[in-house]
């Protein structure tokens, strides 16, 4: 059976919330980053509902013993912020996945041909294709940037079926690619917007979420 990408915009009211704020060009660094942090809690919580692995056990409550279902912590989970921006969908993801490794991945993009480069990358030599792999990156715009991060996760032994992509607004031109590349990836967003503009943003978007999110 072939597996399909599936882009998952969850209607959740605080994720429609968080939304608002951080598209409002009126929306304050401090209000826009705390914005961005419940967002990468709330994805992050929606986004993982199928994919944490659980065990069963027994454990004793104070009355008596009783079965008990829980993660199981032998699979290992990492969490790959793409930053800058993806630093704040990450802390709110690093609240709900408390046990897993982050690995920072710096990419930047070259505002006059959209192509990316890295400048920081803090990925393990290997991963365990078992691995739980959550990339954070509020922006999926021409996908140029979660391709190269996604070649190097998955050069790195990390299986696509096992990765999971949390991003504020993702614009067609990225989901195509990724699509096209790894069709058992699944993709949770707040937003697809319509089109990219003549400099590579997304419209209506939401601005530079970097430079939202810093003060920049
Ligand atoms: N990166 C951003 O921060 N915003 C966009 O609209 C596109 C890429």
């Amino acid at each position: 059976m072939t597996l399909q990408l599936r882009v998952y915009v969850p209607p959740h009211p605080l994720i429609q919330h968080g939304l608002a704020i951080v598209r409002n060009t009126a929306t304050p660094v401090a209000l826009f980053r705390t914005a961005a942090i419940e967002l990468g809690r709330w994805l992050t919580y929606e986004a993982t509902r199928d994919w944490l692995p659980t065990q069963e056990g027994i454990i004793q409550t104070p009355l008596e013993n009783c079965p008990a279902t829980m993660l199981d912590t032998e699979v290992p989970v990492a969490l790959i912020p793409i930053l800058r921006a993806g630093l704040t969908l990450s802390e709110g993801a690093g609240s709900v996945l408390s046990l897993a490794s982050v690995y920072h991945l710096g990419i930047v993009r070259n505002e006059e041909t959209l192509e990316p480069s890295f400048y920081l990358n803090k990925l393990p030599e290997q991963f365990d294709p078992q691995t739980r792999v959550l990339i954070a990156d509020p922006m999926l715009a021409t996908g140029g940037t979660m391709m190269a991060a996604m070649a190097e996760i998955v050069k790195r032994g990390a299986d696509p079926a096992n990765i999971r992509i949390i991003s504020i607004v993702a614009a067609p031109p990225a989901l195509q690619k990724l699509s096209e590349a790894y069709p058992s990836l699944n993709i949770y967003t707040a937003a697809i917007d319509e089109h990219l503009n003549d400099r590579g943003y997304i419209v209506p978007g939401l601005g530079d979420a970097g430079d939202r999110a810093f003060g920049t």
